[in-house]
């Protein structure tokens, strides 16, 4: 059977561009392996903001006593919560089949590879039947990277040591935890646990946590995961992982140090998924093992684009989203592109953090001569009434050459969802003079990014 264009994949890039691509016109038949939505809706974004949301309201209840609200025997249930994770994702999960049913999308589960390429197309392969695909669609995701430290692999296969997958099931909570990684997914599941009771230890071995954040941002975050009793190995490198002795010994400031614990985390980033599709086979580029792609998501083989965590390139959902449907508007002739500059992104943690654009290392790096301006979150009326002692803060990158914004962080109540007009301002590369005129409701929290455009000369 020939399709106009075939997917692998059905996580947010390949569903999205699935029904995009079908409103468009085309006859889409999309592989997916396992279940759709993918590693975001499966085992990443969606499930851990479950936890984490059933983890704020028991930190709620835990630490009222500061806004005149006491609860005595306040517990939390880790086996309700995971249960009602996995209520969630498949209602989510469903909705999403229900939007490909409704887009007159072809799904089938199983694995899909590329076998040859003719005239026709590609010809592709899943289970015993074959496909043409005229176009095709590579949207197959990413892996937890386990790096290649003594012992690990052992670990990961003796259920010591999991990766996001493997923790967001687990139904007991562990007394100690060691996370390898201090990056999102450490920091999420860190913050989690440790609201649960748990004793965790991060080992990260750059000098900051939460990666590529404003190094102000990442500071104000440690200090806060610290208070919830959160203990932070920096320029810590792991040497090994012992599951018999419940252990991982790593080199902190140049002594040799060992944790004990009952669990390990291994958050140390992810890979694209590129092997046993038969990339090769239709001599699709790739770079450290991720498809070399455009802006607009075009291979270096003519008829095949790539889109999401494969490409290597944001690594989030939210991306890969749009990735799809700038792919899927060259396919129909439509001039679209990613702008990677204006993509947010956010921390889920207690604060939370919300980032777009440049920082003013980034801008350096990019040449662009910027000046950062920096701003309390208590400014907002709302913050104070609603965070004691909060020490929130949002910066505001403006480039020298034009006054434009073209970076927001923020750290504090909100910021998950504030970062969004942040992100609409970078995107449409508003100048400080044109969100000085914008009306911000208040009293909000949001209104500080107001008030700090007019400390900006
Ligand atoms: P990450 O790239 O965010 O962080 C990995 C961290 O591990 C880095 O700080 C790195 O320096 C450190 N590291 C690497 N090897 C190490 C070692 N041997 N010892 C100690 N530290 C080591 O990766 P993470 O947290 O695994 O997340 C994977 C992807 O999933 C990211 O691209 C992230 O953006 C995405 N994600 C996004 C979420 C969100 O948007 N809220 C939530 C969860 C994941």
């Amino acid at each position: 059977m020939t399709y106009d264009l075939i997917i692998l994949g059905g996580g947010p890039a390949g569903y999205n561009a699935a029904e995009r691509a079908a409103h468009g016109g085309m006859q889409v038949l999309l592989l997916e392996e396992r279940t759709l939505g993918g590693v975001c809706l499966n085992e990443g974004c969606i499930p851990t903001k479950t936890l984490l949301n059933s983890a704020k309201i028991y930190e709620s209840a835990l630490h009222g006593a500061d806004y005149g609200v006491t609860v005595s025997g306040a517990t939390i249930d880790h086996e309700k919560v995971v249960d009602r994770k996995d209520k969630v994702v498949k209602t989510l999960v469903s909705g999403v089949g229900a939007k490909m049913r409704g887009a007159k999308v072809t799904v089938k589960n199983g694995f899909g590879c590329i076998t040859g390429k003719g005239p026709e197309g590609m010809r592709i392969r899943c289970g015993e039947e074959e496909y043409l695909a005229k176009k095709l669609l590579v949207c197959t995701g990413s892996e937890a990277a386990v790096p290649p430290i003594e012992g690990l692999r052992e670990a990961v296969a003796a259920g010591f040591a999991m990766t996001n997958r493997e923790i967001l099931d687990m139904r007991t909570v562990p007394e100690k935890l060691c996370v390898i990684g201090g990056g999102v997914i450490g920091l999420e599941m860190a913050s989690y646990f440790s609201t649960l009771g748990t004793q965790v230890t991060v080992v990260e071995m750059l000098d900051k946590i939460a990666g590529p954040t404003d190094k102000d941002i990442s500071a104000i975050l440690q200090k806060n995961l610290e208070k919830k009793g959160i203990r932070f190995l920096l320029e810590a490198r792991v040497t090994s992982v012992c599951a018999d002795k419940k252990t991982v010994t790593c080199e902190a400031g140049g002594a040799p140090t060992s944790i004990d614990c009952d669990g390990v985390l291994v958050s140390t980033g992810r890979r694209p998924r590129t092997t046993g599709i038969g990339l090769e086979k239709a001599g699709v580029l790739l770079d450290r093992g991720a498809i070399v792609c455009d802006e607009r998501g075009r291979t270096s083989v003519p008829g095949i684009w790539a889109a999401g965590d494969v490409n290597g390139r944001s690594m989030l959902a939210h991306t890969a989203y749009r990735e799809g449907e700038v792919a899927v508007s060259d396919m129909l002739g439509i001039l679209d592109r990613v702008d990677y500059l204006a993509v947010p992104a956010v921390i889920y943690t207690k604060p939370e953090v919300g980032t777009v654009g440049d920082t003013i290392e980034s801008a350096a790096k990019r040449g662009v001569s910027a000046a950062e301006h920096t701003i309390s979150l208590r400014y907002s009326g709302r913050y104070v009434a609603e965070v004691e002692g909060g020490d929130g803060i949002v910066k505001i990158v403006v480039d020298d050459a034009h006054k434009t914004v073209i970076g927001i962080h923020m750290i504090g109540s909100y910021a998950s969802e504030i970062i969004y007009g942040a992100a609409a301002m970078v995107a449409t590369r508003q100048r400080v003079c044109d969100v000085q005129k914008l009306v911000f409701p208040h009293p909000t929290v949001c209104e500080v990014i107001r008030e700090g455009m007019f400390m900006i000369d």
